[in-house]
Parts: structure tokens; sequence; C-alpha cells
């Protein structure tokens, strides 16, 4: 089979390295990829968004199978248009992606089915929105831009004039773009975040491990929002009491609902949880494996990530018995100083060839290749991910590979799986 994965960050190196164990794979093609991919898989330079030359490419090179892992050539679409070929896709079409595209569709179906999430009210008028604020005693408040942000469409707002200044921005300064056209402005919720991706076909949802994001770019949980500086696996707070009750009441529902709605998901299927004192609630659905939790998660898997992912396209998952390690798995992300604000690039790594001898498994998200040496090409560069039989020691182990690990500006939280 010849298969291609649209994206270049760790979690498509993640799936690229777990498709490779599939001797049925003859081929694989990343687009764009990025340095550490290439020593994977074959490069192509396409832009993930790019839905039109990567149907070209799709269609010339005769691809039988193609993974759309990126949030955004989902939302626009990139399944619909390899399928109106005849291509293959793993990965959800438009109208579901819906599901991540639009937090406004996505509130109003937990609404509609009872799905259990933070009230809230969605507002297209920057002056209805601004008069609600002044009316609403409580603050924090949450603010969410409706549309893909790049990770940046949340705030949450300590008081009245921060609240104000978020609607301003999303909203008539139109810091990103159409995505704040419409807002959510939501309830506070306190309590442990959970990440649960699920497999579904539409029909049947498998969660896979539960895993643990740590979304802040410093120790103790302060600093920016970021894509995740790092995650552990499986997470310690989700019991499986837990897992029962978010079975029934949030992916059995949420399955059922998009089914009802005309759009059934199919692909990978994330469920941002946070489990508060009235129970698990939904804060988020992304329509996508995780970053990095696809990092922390499919390296535990033991069934074939291919034969799920065909099972998925083909509306047969429920035949499928999928098994997983019993381990502990702990991912480091190494960042560029700076990011999630401004950073620079375009340093040399070094110290790569001794991780590989540590145990540890890197992951490459913003690196480039120039021989003889890799390069810092991105924020996130590099997750550093072992496993073990205990959450210490993998942890331990993870730590250890990243000081081997250098580059100019080189930055990591010291803490992860702390919480
Ligand atoms: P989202 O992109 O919706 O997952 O939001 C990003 C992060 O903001 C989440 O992981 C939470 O840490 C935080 N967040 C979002 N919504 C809420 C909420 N209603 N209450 C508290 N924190 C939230
Ligand atoms: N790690 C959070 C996300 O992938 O959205």
């Amino acid at each position: 089979m010849k298969i291609l994965v649209v994206g270049g960050g760790g979690r498509e190196h993640a799936i690229i390295k777990a498709l490779k164990k599939d001797k049925r794979v003859s081929k694989i093609y990343a687009a764009p990829g990025n340095g550490g991919i290439s020593f994977d898989a074959e490069c192509v330079p396409i832009k993930a968004v790019d839905i039109q030359k990567m149907t070209e490419f799709t269609v010339q090179n005769t691809i039988d199978y193609v993974i759309v892992a990126p949030d955004d050539p989902l939302v626009l679409g990139m399944v619909d248009a390899l399928e109106a070929k005849g291509i293959r896709c793993f990965g959800p079409n438009k109208a579901a992606a819906r599901i991540e595209g639009s937090k406004v569709f996505s509130k109003n179906l937990m609404k509609k089915y009872g799905i259990p999430t933070a009230a809230y009210e969605t507002f297209s008028d920057p002056d209805k929105a601004m008069n609600y604020l002044k009316q609403n005693l409580s603050f924090p408040v949450v603010i969410k831009a409706d549309g893909l942000a790049l990770g940046k469409g949340v705030v949450i707002a300590e008081n009245l004039e921060q609240a104000l200044d978020a609607v301003d921005s999303f909203m008539k300064e139109k810091k990103f773009g159409e995505s704040g056209s419409s807002i959510v402005i939501e309830e506070f919720l306190t309590g442990p975040e959970v990440s649960v991706l699920a497999f579904t076909d539409g029909k049947t949802v498998v969660p896979m491990i539960s895993s643990m994001d740590h979304k802040r770019a410093f120790d103790g949980n302060t600093g920016p929002n970021t894509g995740g500086m790092g995650v552990i696996a499986p997470n310690p707070h989700y019991t499986d009491e837990t897992a029962a009750v978010c079975e029934k009441s949030i992916f059995l529902p949420t399955i059922r609902a998009m089914r009802e709605e005309g759009c059934p998901f199919k692909g990978c299927l994330y469920f941002g949880l946070m489990l508060t004192g009235r129970g698990p609630v939904v804060i988020e659905y992304n329509c996508r494996f995780g970053d990095p939790e696809a990092q922390a998660v499919l390296p535990l898997l033991e069934t074939g990530l291919l034969e799920i992912m065909e099972a998925v396209t083909d509306g047969r998952l429920s035949e499928i018995d999928i098994r997983w390690k019993n381990a502990h798995l702990a991912c480091v992300i190494l960042a560029s100083g700076g990011y999630p604000l401004s950073y620079k690039t375009g340093f040399a790594i070094s110290g790569l060839e001794s991780v590989e001898k540590s145990g540890a498994v890197v992951y490459h998200a913003g690196t480039e290749y120039r021989e003889p040496s890799f390069y810092t090409s991105g924020g996130r560069v590099l997750g550093l991910t072992a496993a073990a039989s205990t959450l210490n020691s993998a942890l331990e182990k993870a730590y250890k590979a990243a000081e081997l690990i250098n580059f100019e500006g080189i930055h990591y939280r010291k803490d992860i799986g702390k919480y």
C-alpha cells in the first residue's frame, strides 16, 4: 500500500512510525513532513492546507490511502475532495469536522443532546456580547472564538476589562479573521483535564488510552497557552469509574448526535474533558489526534494502526479487537525559546544520536535536515518519549533523554506529570 500522511509535526511523525510497523505498507509519503520525518517517509513539499495540490499528488502517484492529520485541512474539506476522486481516507469530512471548526456548532450540539458542558451563550454581534458581559457579575469567564485560531482563540478573562478586550480583539479587530465573527462566552470551570482520543466509524466508538496534556508554557501551569508542552498516558485522574461515566454520558451520545445531525463522524475524535465537581464535562472536541497526545498514546497500541484506520474508513470498527500495552508513557516537548510567542529558528540541534541509544524515542516537530545536521524550524521542536512500567520511571527516562539534547534557546518544562 502507498500511503500519504498530511501534516508535518510530532503527531504525524508518531502516526508514520506506527504505520511503518505494518508489512502491507510499501511506501509512505508525508506532506509537507519535516526533517525527522524525512528519515521515515518521503517528504513532499505541499502545504497541509493545499487541497488542490494534495488531491493532484494523490491521483498522480496512485496513493491507496490518505491520513489527514491536522485540523485545518479537515475543516476546509480535504477529505471530501479526496473522496470525490475515489480515494480512501482517514479523517472526518467537512460537515463532521465542524465539531472542532465551529465552537458554536459543538456547543449547540451538546446542548441539544444533553451532553455535559460548561453553560454558555453565543454571540455574533460584539455590542450584544459586551452588554452581556457588563451584566455578568461573576468572573472569570471564558471567551472563545468560534473558528480555528491556532490554539489561541480561548481567553480566560479575570475581570470585565479583560473580557471586553477579548471581545474587541476577536470581533472588532478580527485578530483571527472570520474565526472571531462569532464567539462563545462560557462558564469557568475547574478540575483536572483529561484528553481521550477515540476511534470512531460513526457507529462504534473505541476510546484509546487516556492522557494528560500540559498546555501552559511554564512550570507550575503558568505562562501562555501552547499547543502542548508534554503529555503522560494513561492519565492518573481518569479512573475506570470515570471512564464508564464518560462512555455513557459523553462518548456514545456524541457519536449518536453527529449521526442524527446527518454528519456521522469518522476518524479520531478528541474529547477534551474536565473532571469537575459535577462530573466529567466536555471542554472541547477536536476532529483529529491531539499533538502531543498522539506521541504518548500511539506507541502504546498493540493492534496495528493501519488495520484500525481502515476499519474506521470502511465502517467495520466493531469487528476489530483493539489491544493496548500495559505501560506508562511520558513525552516531554523541547521548544524554541520564546514559544508560543515570538521565537527564532535555524539553530543546530546536538545530541540526537545519544538519545537514540538511551531507549527514548524522538518525534520530530519543528526540525529540518541539512546534511549532516538537524536544525530547529518551529516552536515545538522535538518530543522525547519514553515508556516504562511506572509513570515515574517513564518520566525519568524522558527527562534523561531531554538533558542530552541542546540547541540555542532550548526550553522545556521540568514538571510534566507532576499534577
Ligand atoms: P480549548 O481550546 O477550548 O480546549 O481551551 C483551551 C484551554 O482553556 C483548555 O484546555 C482549558 O485549560 C481552558 N478552558 C477552556 N474552557 C474552559 C472553561 N470553560 N473553564 C475553564 N477552563 C477552560
Ligand atoms: N494538545 C492539544 C491539541 O492537540 O489540541
